[in-house]
């Protein structure tokens, strides 16, 4: 992972409860398409209290500017072979990952996907997949997240990377 001291910003993540998501949301929705705000209110209820996944937010200044989430057995994309599903039963799912613009290139969102990896340790699990359409090689490249195959999602192609950790 790179790292610029002299540009990153200084803020905090947390792993958030539910009392963290009123302002988190009314920090973070204005990024959001207006019509699924209220996927969005939902997701961070659902993923910071329940015990088989995580919330993670970057406060900065008061403010959140950030979140990533993270699921632990989250279903095989479809039309998974059989080797696809018990790879991806052992490994943590990134389901979200964003950072407001204006807070982007300084650190903010490797910093949550540094997270995202103590986590999955923490659960005992041997590493993390993702599924993005448009940031597979932003993963690969700073991450170092491998290709491991294509899905496609409500009729778009879309990249599967994972990244062993144990
Ligand atoms: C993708 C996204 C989350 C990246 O967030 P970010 O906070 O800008 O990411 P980072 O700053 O950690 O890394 C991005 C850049 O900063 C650089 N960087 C990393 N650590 C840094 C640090 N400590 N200080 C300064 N720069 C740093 C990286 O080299 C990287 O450079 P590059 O992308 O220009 O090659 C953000 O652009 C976003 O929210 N996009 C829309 C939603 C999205 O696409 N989410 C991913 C879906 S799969």
């Amino acid at each position: 992972m790179r790292s610029n001291k002299l540009t990153a910003l200084p803020c905090h993540i947390i792993p958030a409860g539910p009392n963290d998501v009123p302002q988190a949301f009314q920090d973070l929705k204005r990024d959001m398409n207006p019509d699924f705000v209220h996927v969005f209110l939902d997701k961070l209820q659902r993923y910071s209290v329940k015990p088989d996944r995580a919330l993670f937010l970057a406060k900065y200044q008061g403010k959140y500017i950030g979140f990533a989430t993270v699921i632990n057995q989250s279903p095989a994309p479809d039309n998974s072979d059989t080797a696809t599903i018990r790879l991806l039963q052992k490994y943590a799912c990134g389901t979200g990952l964003m950072v407001l613009p204006e807070f982007r290139h300084k650190g903010v969102a490797s910093k949550l996907i540094q997270q995202w990896h103590i986590w999955t340790l923490q659960n005992d699990l041997s590493g993390i997949w993702l599924v993005t359409r448009q940031m597979s090689d932003w993963y690969q490249r700073l991450f170092q997240y491998t290709f491991y195959g294509t899905t496609i999602r409500h009729g778009v192609k879309k990249t599967i990377l994972t990244k062993s950790l144990r």
